[in-house]
């Protein structure tokens, strides 16, 4: 079974939340899970193509690796500050990263017309890096998800098929 890595952008923590219970919900899942709270391409990387002695016995962490990227917006549709550096390092990244597959979960506000844009942004980026998206970006709107924490581990178990690949 894959490790998956979620990869955290969030400025206030509640987007932390949001990812926390994803991660609570794939590890009852029996799912590998490392999240990156404080998201660095070389630690993702690394997790994601672990050398074969760190690879305890797991090949297919090397050929299906998931990211799950799950990130806030802020600004004027920019991404949180915790986040700009691994999005800064991945456009410059020379590694290939094609056998990645991805899953973005945008965490926004539809008062705001740049609804959920960083979530948006680093999805364009992935695929444009030849990365593999799983599912259209699934968002959720701070001024009606009353409890997103909820809403994400039920939209996990419903749609748990996607990560089986
Ligand atoms: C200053 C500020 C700017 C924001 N800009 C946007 C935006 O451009 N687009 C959007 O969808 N949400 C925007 N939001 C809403 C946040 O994304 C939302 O409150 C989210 O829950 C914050 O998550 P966090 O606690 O993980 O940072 C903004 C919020 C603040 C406080």
């Amino acid at each position: 079974m894959s490790a998956i890595q979620i990869i955290v952008g969030s400025m206030l923590g509640g987007t932390e939340y949001v990812a926390e219970a994803c991660e609570e919900t794939l590890i009852e899942l029996n799912y590998k899970v490392d999240i990156h709270l404080k998201p660095d391409l070389n630690n993702v990387i690394n997790n994601t193509f672990p050398t074969n002695n760190e690879q305890n016995i797991d090949s297919d962490l090397v050929k299906k690796p998931i990211w799950i990227l799950c990130t806030s917006t802020h600004g004027a549709g920019d991404y949180p500050d915790n986040i700009k550096q691994f999005v800064s390092d991945l456009t410059h990244c020379e590694q290939d990263l094609s056998t990645v597959s991805f899953l973005t979960i945008g965490i926004g506000d539809s008062s705001y017309d740049t609804f959920c844009k960083a979530a948006v942004d680093i999805s364009k980026l992935l695929i444009s890096m030849g990365c593999k998206e799983l599912s259209t970006i699934k968002t959720f709107d701070m001024s009606e998800d009353i409890d997103p924490e909820d809403l994400v581990q039920q939209w996990i178990r419903t749609n748990i098929d996607l990560l089986s690949i």
